[in-house]
């Protein structure tokens, strides 16, 4: 029997010899064949397009100012001995700033349904997807839910500016997922109907996104904004966003970008963390927003965001990638993610308006609503809304 084994482990020993010089001879011709690195010329993408629009997205004139405090300024750079100016301290900086600005301390509570909405929601942590529209944008909002869904998100709370939109989410199956917004938040009457860009009854719907994010921040709330002119794409994306800011302790907002621009951000998609700096562009930006005739929320926003630190070291604003996180101008008029063959996280179907955006939705087969569905629901709605004016009109009973 001693024979046969030995036999064998000298097979064995054969085998193993063999299969060991094939290995080393096919990593040789593999490593002279092809280069362990990709060429950095055979990746480089031409930037040109970040040049040519670098003008076009200035609707607030916001170009920043001949400063001559480094910590207000983008043409700040280090070459010199010098050592590096010291980090003002945000609190202490408040009152040197050049709008009159009042921090609230503190708000009341929020009525306790909305409370317990706001805690049924939570993402992770005390992280909470909003939205705001109004009965006019419902087919949007719908839309904006189905791609939620579709990508595993099932926790959000939309605002709802006007009643019939609240009506219309409950009857919709989405009671906890809807929200009225207390009438303590606002002060302005908004009007149902789709709001085109720049017309006055957008702006005021834009005042309400500032004033539900205020609010939110005050109940110590991380608040993901998110326009309902948006689809989510890509699952895990809010947990994406959140890490990126989690690693990086200053990190305190997360702005989507405005065009092509690094300069402007857009206010309808972004991840704000409720800090002291946070609370302060909050109500920079309401203030603006009411001091200036024809300053939208965004173009208000861009302006306070202007007063803060933007050093990349030290600031607390930090943009997302236009290629992952397009915006329409990117998406649809530079086909910039596609043409690069990147797969965004979501689209923001702005620079659209009216049918077109839908029409931009459709085509790429992101309008995922069910228009039969929506005609039902509104059939229902519009009936106990009628009976309900009827009712609460006077005169309407002869
Ligand atoms: C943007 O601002 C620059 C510099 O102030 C100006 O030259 C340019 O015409 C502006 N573009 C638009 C579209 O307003
Ligand atoms: C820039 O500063 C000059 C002089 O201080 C002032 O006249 C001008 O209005 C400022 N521009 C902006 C956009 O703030
Ligand atoms: C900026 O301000 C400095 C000092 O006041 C001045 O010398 C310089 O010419 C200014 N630059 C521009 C572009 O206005
Ligand atoms: C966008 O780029 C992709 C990939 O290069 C191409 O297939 C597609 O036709 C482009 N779309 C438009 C609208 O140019």
């Amino acid at each position: 029997m001693a024979i046969p084994e030995r036999s064998a482990r000298r097979a064995v020993v054969v085998v193993l010899a063999i299969t060991i010089a094939t290995t080393l001879i096919y990593m040789t011709v593999l490593a002279a064949s092809k280069p362990t690195w990709v060429p950095a010329s055979s990746q480089t993408v031409p930037a040109g397009y970040l040049h040519e629009q670098q003008h076009a997205f200035n609707a607030t004139d916001n170009i920043i100012n001949n400063s001559t405090d480094p910590w207000e300024c983008t043409c700040y750079s280090y070459d010199s001995d010098e050592p590096l100016a010291e980090k003002p301290d945000s609190k202490a900086d408040a009152g040197g700033a050049k709008d009159p600005i009042i921090v609230p301390e503190s708000f009341g509570d929020p009525p306790a349904e909305l409370m317990s909405k706001i805690n049924k929601n939570f993402v992770e942590g005390r992280v909470l997807l909003i939205a705001t529209a109004n009965y006019g944008m419902r087919d949007y909002t719908y839309n904006w839910i189905e791609s939620l869904k579709k990508t595993g998100v099932d926790k959000f709370l939309v605002f709802c500016l006007d009643d019939k939109l609240y009506k219309h989410m409950v009857n919709a199956g989405y009671e906890e997922n809807a929200a009225t917004i207390p009438a303590s938040w606002l002060d302005l009457d908004v009007a149902a109907g789709f709001e085109d860009y720049f017309s006055p009854k957008y702006r005021i719907i834009t005042h309400a996104k500032t004033l539900v994010v205020q609010r939110l921040l005050y109940l110590d709330v991380t608040v993901f904004f998110s326009d309902v002119d948006i689809v989510f794409l890509r699952p895990r994306m809010i947990e994406f966003v959140k890490t990126y800011m989690d690693i990086r302790p200053e990190t305190h907002v997360i702005f989507q970008q405005e065009g092509l621009d690094t300069r402007q951000v857009n206010s309808g998609f972004y991840l704000i963390k409720p800090e002291y700096d946070m609370k302060r562009m909050l109500a920079q930006t309401i203030y603006l927003q009411d001091s200036t005739e024809g300053l939208t929320q965004q173009g208000a926003m861009n302006r306070a965001l202007d007063d803060m630190v933007k050093d990349i070291r030290s600031s607390s604003v930090v943009l997302l990638d236009v290629m992952f996180f397009p915006n329409g101008f990117a998406y649809f008029d530079n086909n910039l993610s596609k043409s690069r063959g990147v797969e965004p996280y979501i689209l923001h179907a702005n620079f659209r308006v009216a049918g077109d955006k839908k029409k931009e939705l459709v085509n790429l087969g992101m309008w995922y609503l069910d228009e039969k569905w929506l005609k039902k629901v509104d059939a229902q709605v519009e009936q106990s809304w009628q009976e309900q004016v009827d009712t609460i009109t006077p005169g309407n009973s002869s």
